[in-house]
């Protein structure tokens, strides 16, 4: 027992021997042909002053050709830790850069870096920022209307039971993945093991995000069970769809308990469930719709909010692209904009379904959309 804490503390305490520098700050965004400073010191004093020539790469690589920003003349530094050195960054070219550094005297790890983004315009940036928070709330406020409706007709005749089923589980996934990667320090690490430059791909909001979102799916799913629906039920192919994903998700979490596989590869088999039931979860709504011949029971408000929070986010994807010139992010990892085009385009169709194809449906409720 002793001798495993004693490692324990050897293991991190050699972790945090491991940074040897340390830029504050440790990033800049900074406008086309403008330039702005930073500071590089020691974590500790060392016993004799070092030589530093700066690297230029990104995440993975740690030398590229670039002419982002004007190379840095080589610097000294030390050997006291008090004694730190400015660096003007000059910004030659729109893009995203990880700079580095190395000496003769000592090994500077490959994660001892700061970022540079050089954008056209902080005012786009502004401007992503606003987008960014109006397609968050209209995503967050998106689940009311239906739980609102639900409510007030007591009644969920209208809703699949499917499309709530698959969302609930789709919600909680992606709660586990996100929570896991913003508060789980081994799941953290092994991400920074693999990706030694990366950045947390977790932000706090979409935490609350998807904890938010898994609730409300899971009042409605509770609605289902209380509120009158006709005859219909969860299908056996729902059915059959749900409890393959969940048994998935257990035996591969056994798997990990016997370390089959690492726990960060288990926390990503959560957001393959999630992507899954993207791909699926509206399809038995449209159906229900189409079958019914009506979209009675089935909120308008809630398709037009997640329209406009999907729309804007596509609208985000394209400005981020154009101000930090990096599209390989969109065009290169076509899952996010495949995505949300998918939603995009099921909300299309029930937009369609609502005002032109069964507009005339006799409404027996009072007419709320
Ligand atoms: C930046 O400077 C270069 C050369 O000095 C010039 O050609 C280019 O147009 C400038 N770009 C902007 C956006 O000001
Ligand atoms: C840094 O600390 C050392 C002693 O540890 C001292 O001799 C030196 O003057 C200090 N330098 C500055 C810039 O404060
Ligand atoms: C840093 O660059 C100088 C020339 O600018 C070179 O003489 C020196 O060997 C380089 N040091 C390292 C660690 O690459």
């Amino acid at each position: 027992m002793n001798t495993l804490l004693v490692l324990f503390c050897f293991v991190n305490f050699s972790n945090a021997l491991d940074k040897i520098l340390v830029f504050e700050p440790n990033s800049l965004t900074i406008e086309i042909n403008k330039s702005d400073n930073l500071e590089v010191s020691l974590v500790d004093d060392i016993e004799n002053k070092i030589f530093l020539n700066f690297t230029y790469g990104d995440e993975n690589e740690e030398y590229l050709d670039t002419n982002i920003v004007e190379k840095l003349d080589p610097i000294e530094l030390g050997p006291f830790k008090n004694e730190s050195v400015k660096l003007k960054i000059n910004a030659r070219q729109v893009g995203h850069l990880v700079i580095g550094a190395k000496s003769n005297e000592i090994k500077i790890p490959f994660s001892d870096i700061f970022r540079v983004d050089v954008i056209h315009s902080h005012y786009i940036n502004i401007l992503i920022q606003i987008i960014g928070w109006v397609y968050f709330l209209a995503w967050s406020i998106s689940f009311y209307p239906q739980v609102i409706l639900n409510y007030r007709i007591k009644d969920v005749s209208g809703l699949s039971l499917d499309y709530i089923l698959l969302n609930i589980l789709g919600h909680s996934c992606y709660s586990v993945f996100n929570i896991s990667f913003y508060w789980i320090s081994q799941v953290q690490k092994e991400y920074f093991n693999k990706h030694p430059r990366g950045v947390n791909p977790v932000l706090l909001n979409d935490v609350f995000f998807s904890i938010h979102a898994a609730s409300i799916t899971l009042l409605t799913g509770i609605q289902c069970i209380v509120y009158k629906r006709s005859e219909h039920n969860v299908s056996t192919i729902a059915k059959i769809l749900f409890l393959t994903m969940v048994t998935i998700l257990l035996v591969t979490g056994i798997v990990c308990i016997f370390s089959g596989i690492s726990i960060l590869q288990y926390i990503y088999i959560f957001s393959y469930v999630k992507l899954a039931i993207t791909l699926m979860k509206y399809i038995p709504q449209a159906y229900i719709n189409y079958k019914r011949k009506s979209t009675v029971g089935w909120s308008i408000l809630n398709v037009l909010l997640d329209f406009v929070g999907g729309s804007l986010s596509l609208l985000q994807m394209f400005f981020l692209a154009y101000n930090y010139n990096d599209w390989t992010s969109i065009f290169g990892s076509p899952t996010k904009l495949g995505l949300g085009l998918f939603s995009i385009l099921f909300d299309l169709v029930f937009i369609f379904q609502h005002y032109v194809l069964y507009r005339n449906s006799t409404n027996e409720y009072s007419p709320i959309s």
